[in-house]
């Protein structure tokens, strides 16, 4: 890091609100009318949900933040030797949040006066301005430029600013709340986005044990269950709803052919839920599901083919001591 005079900023590239819900009325105007029911789990990320989601990653369950976080602070020399840090660079942070597992990076970069800013993007703009805080205590000399922005929003400001070399992270198996062909389609945008000297370390959780698998989306103390019902109060907070939270549970299962973590809300009984906001009451049947996330599990093959279809190669793999966890660093070809 060259010593420069810090202009640390958020800049919001979230469409202006003119209601107060962020497509959230659509969302849930389709989900609801379809059959089988759907809402998206890009949803869940209110101020509540989203502080929900730190609680997940502290749960013993949730393994994934916990192997990354060992991959990480174990292979950070390694990781950052591979993506050449003696040219200047912006790292570019996707789905940034508090930024736990990226300070590892941060603090080795800093740590040897690496030429870099550091560019996180997040769709909560609460959680950018909490970590533009914490960056600015930690490192005041660190150039932040702070981006509310969703992803596919993230790539038309890489777009925008090629001319800097890029090191962009998606880390945490943010990518598997994507269904495959969005997936791909996002793989192959953001290869589009990018230069030949730039890289992109993706983070992913792979394919195990299923009952482990399973028990991380259903953990003994009920916090994911309450991630996920937050969705339902959200929606009655902001479109003035009346879903009765008792009156629904959280269900998850794991499907190890596709890889699939499927979470539902399953509704305890025949009943209406009116959303004043739509000006509609939509019925539910007694156990009648809404799918509310997927959280895909990958293999390394499937990462090579998916990536290499895109114009990546994989240039090194960097998984935890029992292969259940990988950040692949792709090069564009
Ligand atoms: C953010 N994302 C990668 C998490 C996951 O594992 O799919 C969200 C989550 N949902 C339930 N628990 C955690």
């Amino acid at each position: 890091m060259t010593a420069r005079t810090t202009q640390n900023s958020l800049v919001n590239l979230l469409p202006t609100r003119v209601s107060d819900d962020n497509g959230l009325a659509q969302d849930v105007m389709q989900g609801l009318s379809q059959s089988p029911k759907k809402l998206s789990s890009r949803f869940f990320y209110d101020a509540k949900g989203s502080q929900l989601f730190q609680q997940i990653m502290e749960l013993p369950e949730y393994y994934l933040t916990k192997l990354e976080h060992q991959i990480l602070s174990r292979q950070r020399k390694e990781i950052l030797y591979a993506i050449d840090t003696q040219n200047p660079f912006q790292l570019v942070d996707l789905g940034a949040g508090d930024a736990y597992k990226t300070k590892l990076l941060l603090s080795e970069l800093v740590a040897s006066k690496a030429d870099f800013s550091y560019v996180p993007l997040d769709i909560s703009e609460d959680q950018l301005n909490l970590l533009l805080e914490d960056m600015h205590h930690r490192w005041p000399h660190l150039e932040v430029q702070a981006l509310a922005a969703e992803y596919f929003q993230g790539l038309e400001w890489l777009n925008q600013n090629r001319r800097q070399r890029k090191v962009v992270l998606f880390l945490g198996s943010n990518i598997g709340n994507f269904d495959l062909p969005e997936a791909q389609n996002f793989l192959c945008a953001l290869r589009q986005t990018l230069n030949p000297e730039d890289s992109f370390l993706l983070g992913l959780d792979l394919k195990k044990d299923p009952e482990k698998i399973r028990r991380a989306y259903d953990d003994a103390a009920g916090v994911t269950s309450a991630f996920n019902l937050n969705l339902l109060h959200r929606i009655n907070k902001e479109l003035q709803g009346d879903f009765d939270l008792d009156q629904f549970q959280h269900f998850a299962e794991y499907d190890p052919l596709e890889g699939t973590m499927r979470s539902f809300l399953v509704s305890r009984q025949a009943q209406e839920v009116h959303i004043g906001a739509l000006k509609q009451t939509f019925r539910f049947e007694a156990w009648e599901a809404i799918h509310t996330e997927n959280s895909y599990k990958f293999t390394l093959r499937q990462v090579e083919e998916m990536a290499g279809s895109c114009g990546f190669t994989i240039q090194e793999v960097f998984t935890d001591k029992t292969f259940g966890f990988a950040d692949v660093l792709l090069r564009p070809v």
